[in-house]
Formats: structure tokens, C-alpha cells, sequence
């Protein structure tokens, strides 16, 4: 998957909070300890540092979604992180995102934090994130 790829389909999805650009993704794929897992479609970004996993992104096209895409992505994501020797995992997730909310809920994330104000929205506006926390 090209970073383009990856841009494209993240402003498919993202309608609320700020996509990320083509160059955002190239940055980040040169990171250390980087996992990307799906395709054009459906794909799930996120790094193992040390013992701790953070997932970075997920988006499936709207095209695509309600299809077990990024609940597949997600399996694999964490099987992944897993392997590469993270104990938890953690990511933050618009307090507003029920989506994605019942998505983490079901394999097993639970709330832990919150940070106030945290995204942008596109309409200008701040929305705050839950922190979510899975430990193997
Ligand atoms: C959240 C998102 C990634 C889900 O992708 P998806 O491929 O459609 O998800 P799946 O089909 O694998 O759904 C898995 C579970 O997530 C939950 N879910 C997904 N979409 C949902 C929706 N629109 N409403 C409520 N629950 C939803 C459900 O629990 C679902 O299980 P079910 O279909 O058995 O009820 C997708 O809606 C998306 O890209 N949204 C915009 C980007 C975003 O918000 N990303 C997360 C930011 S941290």
C-alpha cells in the first residue's frame, strides 16, 4: 500500500476529525516498529515501541464498511503486536466515535483515560478522545 493509498482512503472515512495527508503517512512508515495491516480498503496503522503497542489509525472505505474488514484488521493488528512483544496496547479514539468504540469494546479494550479537546474537527471545532487500554 502506497502512502497515497493509505491518504485516500483515510478521507474517504474520516468525516468528522482530520484525515491525514499523503506525506503524514510517508513520515510514518518509515518509523521503527511500524505495523500495517489490510489494503486499500480497510487498513489498521500502528507501532510496537518497547513492550507497548499503540494503534495509530484505522479506516475502512465507506464503500466497504460494515463488512468485518476492520474487525479482521484488527485481529491481525493485535496478533502482530503480540508477536513483536507488546504486553498492552493502547490508542485514543474520539469521545463521539461509537463505531469504532464497539469495535475496540469487542476484542477486548477498556476505557482508561481521556483527553479533552484532543481532535480537530472539520468544522473547526475540538472534540476530546478516550484512551483505550488491551492487555494480552
Ligand atoms: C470504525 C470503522 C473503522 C469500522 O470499519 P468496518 O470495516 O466497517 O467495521 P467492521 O465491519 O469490522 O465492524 C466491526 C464492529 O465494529 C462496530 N461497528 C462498525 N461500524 C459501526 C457502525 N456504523 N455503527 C455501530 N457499530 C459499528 C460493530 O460492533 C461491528 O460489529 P458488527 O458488524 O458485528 O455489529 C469505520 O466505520 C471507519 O473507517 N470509520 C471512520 C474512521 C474512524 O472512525 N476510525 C476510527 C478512528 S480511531
Amino acid at each position: 500500500m502506497t502512502p497515497a493509498a493509505l491518504a485516500q482512503t483515510h478521507a474517504a472515512a474520516f468525516t468528522q476529525t482530520r484525515p491525514w495527508s499523503e506525506t503524514e503517512f510517508a513520515d510514518l512508515l518509515e518509523q521503527r516498529g511500524m505495523i500495517l495491516c489490510g489494503d486499500a480498503k480497510s487498513f489498521i496503522l500502528g507501532r510496537v515501541i518497547g513492550d507497548e503497542a499503540e494503534l495509530l489509525t484505522v479506516a475502512t472505505h465507506p464503500a466497504h464498511q460494515r463488512q468485518g474488514r476492520a474487525q479482521a484488521q484488527l485481529i491481525e493488528f493485535l496478533g502482530q503486536a503480540r508477536t513483536q512483544g507488546a504486553a498492552t496496547v493502547f490508542l485514543e479514539v474520539s469521545e463521539n466515535n461509537d463505531a469504532a468504540k464497539s469495535l475496540y469494546y469487542k476484542e477486548g479494550f477498556h476505557n482508561v483515560g481521556h483527553r479533552p479537546r484532543y481532535y480537530e474537527t472539520t468544522n473547526g471545532g475540538r472534540v476530546g478522545a478516550d484512551v483505550l487500554r488491551l492487555k494480552f
